[in-house]
């Protein structure tokens, strides 16, 4: 017995401190705030997917049901022009928002995570009033962070620029931006059913990003696209990686008869045709993915040629 301790007990000891504290490095909490459930949902699922924390802010000023009701029934009208991008000038009444809010918890003890996932909706083209408080009040240093929104509308990457920056502000490391688009091309409601699928699908890169150490490699998406389903397919691949994207458009007209039969011979025959932009700097770039529809069994690819 006097052999065991004095012999495997320190190793036991210092085993265990190794595992703890390997576990705690890698501890991950997924925080959120969310009215009417969506960015509840994925929250919930990614939260289950990688296997971390959960906790629900609640706002204290902005009471739920009354913006339900504004959300499923009549909402009121904005004044023309004034509505942010995807809300087709209706929404709740902004009188009866209060974007500098209070919220519980107002403190959360970080100390035994490294990762934290932050999910908010969407309001007035900003982070929700509970998020932005809870980055006002909270430091978060040396964790590294990855932010999903979900909204309406389609966030243009400058536009997700602005939430990481907003983020950053707390001291966060922001590794990543996602978003999950909650209504479709028609600006109806997708299924829930729908965004979890989506939610799924951003568990490999929520991970991913988590687990780098150095700033995400660079890439870039060049595509051209005559009807929108490779623009479809390249802009949900954008969102995946993290990526810049650039669209190159023919400068012909390719929607007419004429310009398909033209686009069509052009292809035929391997010539070339005026594009825009001519000339894309990829310096920064370490990851370049061309696409492009096929056509008269070629591959479409106006962007393939030497100035580029
Ligand atoms: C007060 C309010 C403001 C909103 N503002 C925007 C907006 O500016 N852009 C947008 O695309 N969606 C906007 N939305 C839609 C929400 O971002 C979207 O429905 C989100 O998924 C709601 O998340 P939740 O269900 O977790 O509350 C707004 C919704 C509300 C209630």
């Amino acid at each position: 017995m006097k052999f065991f301790m004095k012999v495997f007990m320190p190793v036991v000891l210092s085993l265990g401190f190794i595992f703890s504290s390997v576990s705690a490095e890698e501890k991950t909490l997924v925080v959120y705030y969310s009215t009417t459930g969506n960015t509840k949902a994925v929250c919930e699922l990614i939260s289950k997917e990688l296997g971390a924390d959960l906790i629900e802010i609640k706002d204290l000023k902005n009471d739920p049901d009354s913006i339900k009701k504004a959300v499923s029934g009549g909402m009121m009208k904005m004044k023309k022009g004034g509505a942010p991008a995807g809300m087709k000038g209706k929404m709740p009444p902004m009188s009866k928002l209060v974007m500098d809010t209070d919220i519980s918890p107002s403190n959360i003890d970080f100390s035994s995570y490294s990762r934290i996932l932050i999910g908010s909706p969407i309001w007035m083209g900003k982070l929700a009033p509970a998020v932005n408080k809870f980055l006002d009040t909270n430091k978060l240093d040396n964790k590294k962070v990855v932010l999903l929104t979900t909204s309406n509308a389609a966030e243009s990457r400058q536009r997700q620029e602005t939430y990481k920056a907003v983020v950053k502000k707390s001291g966060a490391d922001v590794a990543a931006c996602y978003q999950i688009q909650v209504k479709n091309e028609q600006k109806a409601n997708r299924s829930m059913e729908e965004l979890l699928s989506e939610a799924n699908g951003l568990v490999p890169a929520i991970k991913a990003a988590f687990r780098s150490e150095l700033p995400l490699e660079k890439t870039l998406i060049v595509y051209y696209s005559r009807t929108g389903n490779t623009r479809a397919v390249c802009e949900a691949l954008g969102q995946e990686l993290s990526a810049d994207i650039v669209e190159v458009k023919d400068l012909k007209n390719r929607m007419s008869t004429f310009g398909i039969i033209g686009g069509m011979l052009r292809t035929f025959l391997s010539m070339q045709t005026k594009i825009f932009p001519e000339k894309i700097d990829m310096t920064d770039y370490s990851n370049v993915i061309l696409s492009a529809p096929i056509w008269a069994a070629k591959v479409r690819l106006p962007c393939v040629r030497p100035s580029i």
